[in-house]
């Protein structure tokens, strides 16, 4: 089977990373590792965008060359990277000359083809978007606040034959519907299409920008930034090589839906085209942490900056709170007090305290050697009910990037294995001497210990370290694989695990 290739959009190299960055790279790593332990193998790749006219800024600001502040901004976000847990398989940097060649040869067959010309260009210009403007772009018959100032210019510059594709890219949306994930996003783009595509300008004269990538056939001109770095995601596949004929078609873009239309969903697709590339097999479209109902950004002044948590209570809290708290393609609202409520309530008081009592009372009656299981009676029996529910719809959750309401259902089971023990009171059990209720205590553990293995593994992508350490605890390495590991059969039954740990200490 084909690797998944999936990939993330590359962060702008022209600040800190925030909590857009890290949740994007967490969704991305988590899809990845699901991927995997459902039996495929996976590629994902991250990476940063370093050109344009603020990263250019930027570093003029800081009096250093803007490769000097864009190796410094890589290393930042690579360290969020290891610090959130990510396994990405590559890391991309559009300043790279593997990029930098793959580029220029996209460019330059295009130009040959005479899918790009030249044209002089007379209008609006905003320096802050990096962008030229049009007069629909006003609001009220004023330029809104987000172009800064704008300029009018006339100069010549390189355009991209956009306007010819539309027809088939609305075509091929209809025909593939589920090309964006969630489905109303396609059908904003399908609106989208509704007005007329104007070609692309895709150049910019280097007098006005130095900091890009020359435009192959007249070194004049720098590459508009999105021609360059939407074509990260063919570079990382290895364009040109053998490689990527195994990796291409990439299955998956994970981006913010800030940048679906026009890049993703009308840019790239047709650059794609034009270079007779087959297209991307999806792209997943997530929304936006808020605070107070606004975007969050690196300039946003929040009183905490929630990648702080981590420090705190560690990636897998993090992980967990992200997946759980937003729904995938719906914006959410953070706060420290949704965060808190999530490490005391889901982790801390359901598998935080099932993991720490069950260890507990396998060792206080058992010596931890996981006991027998007679035969199941009624409580038993609904457990393993709850149990084949809880994993075929979280399963599918998973499958769709569904994540919270997967994650949703993992917590109901957890707590399902709580009330349980509840109902058959063990620590009442082991104080009887009737031989009916040392076997029933018997079961009650065997049952609970086999239900936690079961639940956990659902947690490996999620929580891929909190999983490990409960599975060490239990005498087993990390699940590879659903098909093997969410088997209810009792495998543990005579074996000897471990004391209790702690996992989420109070905070
Ligand atoms: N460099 C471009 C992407 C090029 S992809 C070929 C870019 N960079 S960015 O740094 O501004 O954003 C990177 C990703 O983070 C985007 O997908 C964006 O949507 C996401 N987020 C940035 N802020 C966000 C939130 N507040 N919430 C969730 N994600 C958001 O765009």
């Amino acid at each position: 089977m084909k690797p998944y290739y999936l990939t993330t959009a590359i962060d702008y190299a022209n600040g800190f990373p925030h909590l857009g960055h890290a949740y994007e790279k967490i969704l991305a790593d988590v899809i990845s590792r699901t991927k995997k332990v459902m039996g495929q193998s996976s590629h994902f790749v991250t990476g940063l965008d370093e050109h344009g006219q603020k990263v250019q800024q930027g570093a003029e600001r800081e009096g250093v060359k803007p490769q000097v502040r864009c190796d410094r901004i890589a290393n930042e976000f690579k360290k969020m990277l290891v610090s959130l847990g990510i396994a990405n398989d590559d890391y991309i940097r559009t300043t790279e000359s593997r990029h930098k060649k793959v580029v220029e040869s996209l460019l330059q067959d295009l130009f040959e083809r005479g899918e790009i010309y030249q044209a002089e260009y007379n209008g609006f210009y905003s320096m802050r978007a990096e962008q030229f403007l049009q007069e629909k772009d006003k609001v009220d018959g004023v330029w809104p606040e987000i172009f800064g100032e704008v300029t009018e210019i006339t100069e010549k510059n390189y355009f991209f034959k956009l306007g010819k594709y539309q027809e088939w890219l609305l075509q091929f949306l209809k025909g593939n519907k589920n090309f964006i994930l969630p489905a109303h996003r396609q059908s904003q783009v399908i609106e989208f299409l509704k007005e007329p595509l104007n070609d692309l300008c895709i150049s910019r004269p280097k007098e006005r920008l130095s900091w890009g990538i020359p435009l192959p056939f007249d070194q004049e001109y720098v590459t508009y930034v999105w021609f360059d770095a939407l074509v990260n995601y063919v570079t990382a596949a290895g364009y040109g090589g053998k490689e990527f004929t195994i990796l291409w078609p990439a299955d998956l873009h994970v981006i913010g839906k800030d940048i679906l239309a026009p890049p993703h969903a009308i840019y790239w697709p047709i650059m794609l085209e034009a270079c007779n590339i087959e297209l991307p097999k999806k792209i997943l479209v997530h929304g936006w942490w808020t605070s107070s109902g606004e975007k969050m950004s690196k300039s946003t002044g929040e009183s905490i900056n929630p990648l702080e948590l981590i420090n705190d209570y560690g990636a897998d809290a993090f992980r967990f709170f992200v997946m759980r708290e937003m729904k995938v393609g719906q914006d959410a609202e953070f706060s420290i007090e949704r965060f808190d409520s999530r490490y005391r309530a889901d982790l801390g008081n359901d598998l935080g305290n099932l993991v720490s009592r069950l260890l507990h009372m396998c060792a206080n009656y058992f010596g931890s050697v996981v006991p027998e299981n007679h035969e199941p009676e009624k409580p038993e029996l609904e457990l393993q009910k709850k149990w084949k529910s809880t994993q075929k719809i979280s399963k599918a959750f998973f499958e769709e990037f569904q994540f919270s309401l997967g994650l949703e259902q993992v917590s109901g089971f957890i707590r399902a294995i709580n009330k349980y023990a509840d109902n058959r009171v063990p620590w009442k059990l082991a104080k009887s001497a009737e031989e009916a209720d040392h076997k029933n205590l018997q079961t009650c553990l065997s049952n609970m210990v086999e239900a936690l293995r079961l639940a956990n593994s659902l947690l490996v992508a999620v929580m891929p370290e909190i999983h490990a350490k409960i599975n060490e605890r239990l005498g087993l390495t990390a699940c590879k694989s659903w098909q093997h590991d969410l088997i209810w059969d009792h495998r543990l039954n005579g074996k000897t695990i471990k004391e209790k740990i702690i996992l989420f200490p109070r905070k």
